[in-house]
């Protein structure tokens, strides 16, 4: 029913993915398939609603009402059988906003946060600009260059060893969950996550869950919110989700974080205050219920269309460029590729994909060192477009 496959011309819609690369330092012809948004359309349902509030024309303040609420406890219902309270929500600007504040709510400058590297670089960046410390529980697997640990899964595991031993340290005051884990693709079973979650709950450590890639799951896994483990998980915990990445929203600048405790959220609002945020946008709140309400049919025909996309790219990787290779996928729409057999430096395995590939992908120590002969792809474009990035890597790699 819908429409996946037309390449839409993003250049000057003030696109950060599109329209930034001179300003970055890349070349004008670079193919951007780095920062995490979709080169597809919202759902049409979200586009119309939009236009009516556009051509309603009236932009005060704006605030969500019981309608907004509804939409949101109803998809949490529906995709994930967990049945949040209105209580719990707080709406910020972003996921990233939300782990900021959730730094500054429960540590305080020079305690250390738990991380488990490689991971979305914006956790390293919300403890060091607030003064606060990053302890690393890197994550175990594809630790020999074409050899991966287990054949034909995703390699990445926890060494909950080191885990326990980073929580234990007493200056370790919170813990950021990834899950699905940006960029490796794992989906944490409900097994590892009750096991995370029982080591930081035994060292007295918070447990902020970042699941905005939730809603990307592929068939055979399944997204566990971490606050459905248990009960007195749930009362450890703040979880962060937001519509965007699901919908193509980033832009609308919209997110919800959930926190069942109320010793919890009552000083996480306090932080939430401190930092000057008030109300949430308006066309953010409109396009959320919308797709919330009735995006779903959508959603279903483009994890379809993405799981096609990283079949395409693992068969031609196969084909045509054997020393690079998928690490297999769980979820988000992030393709983690293995390119240690090239046997480049990161530096130089970075200069090849803008210079020679004319590609600008995420290098993998964006993610932390254990990144290094990494690159992160975003999948989520037309095959055209991923079929056109194909082309440039094989040509650029003979
Ligand atoms: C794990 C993760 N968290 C958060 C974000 C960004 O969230 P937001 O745009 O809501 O700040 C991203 C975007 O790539 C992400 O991958």
């Amino acid at each position: 029913m819908y429409d996946f496959d037309t390449v839409i011309d993003r250049r000057d819609s003030c696109s950060l993915k599109w329209d930034s690369a001179e300003r970055r330092g890349m070349p004008a012809d670079v193919l951007p398939m780095w920062v995490a948004d979709m080169d597809f359309a919202a759902p049409p349902v979200v586009t119309r609603a939009l236009a009516r509030v556009a051509q309603f024309g009236v932009f005060g303040y704006s605030e969500a009402d019981e309608h907004f609420c509804e939409s949101v406890h109803s998809w949490f219902l529906r995709r994930f059988s967990w049945d949040v309270s209105e209580r719990w929500q707080v709406l910020v600007p972003g996921v990233v906003p939300a782990l900021y504040l959730a730094v500054q709510a429960y540590t305080e400058p020079g305690d250390a946060v738990l991380i488990q590297s490689p991971v979305y670089y914006p956790f390293r960046e919300a403890i060091h600009d607030t003064g606060r410390v990053v302890a690393s529980n890197p994550l175990r697997g594809a630790s020999v260059a074409g050899e991966p640990e287990s054949e034909g899964g995703n390699p990445y595991t926890i060494d909950f060893d080191d885990f326990e031993a980073k929580a234990a340290d007493p200056r370790v005051k919170l813990f950021i969950l990834c899950n699905p884990h940006n960029p490796v693709g794992r989906v944490w079973t409900a097994d590892e996550l009750r096991r995370m979650g029982e080591i930081c709950l035994k060292h007295k450590v918070i447990v902020v869950a970042d699941e905005i890639h939730a809603d990307f799951v592929f068939p055979g896994y399944q997204h566990t919110v971490f606050a459905q483990l248990s009960d007195e998980l749930a009362d450890n915990c703040v979880i962060a989700t937001a519509p965007s990445k699901t919908f193509n929203l980033a832009g609308l600048q919209l997110a919800t974080v959930f926190i069942p405790n109320e010793k919890l959220r009552r000083r996480y609002l306090r932080a939430f205050r401190a930092s000057g945020l008030s109300q949430p946008g308006l066309m953010g709140i409109v396009a959320c219920r919308a797709a919330y309400e009735g995006g779903e049919d959508w959603l279903e025909e483009l994890l379809v269309y993405l799981q096609g996309n990283f079949d395409y790219l693992d068969e031609r990787l196969r084909a045509e460029i054997p020393a690079i290779k998928l690490v297999a996928p769980e979820g988000s729409y992030l393709a983690w590729l293995d390119c240690r057999e090239m046997s480049l430096g990161h530096r130089e395995l970075d200069d090849f994909m803008v210079k020679e590939a004319r590609l600008w992908l995420d290098g993998g120590t964006m993610f932390g060192p254990e990144g290094a002969g990494f690159q992160r792809m975003n999948l989520a474009c037309p095959r055209a477009t991923l079929s056109e990035a194909l082309d440039r890597l094989t040509t650029a790699t003979r």
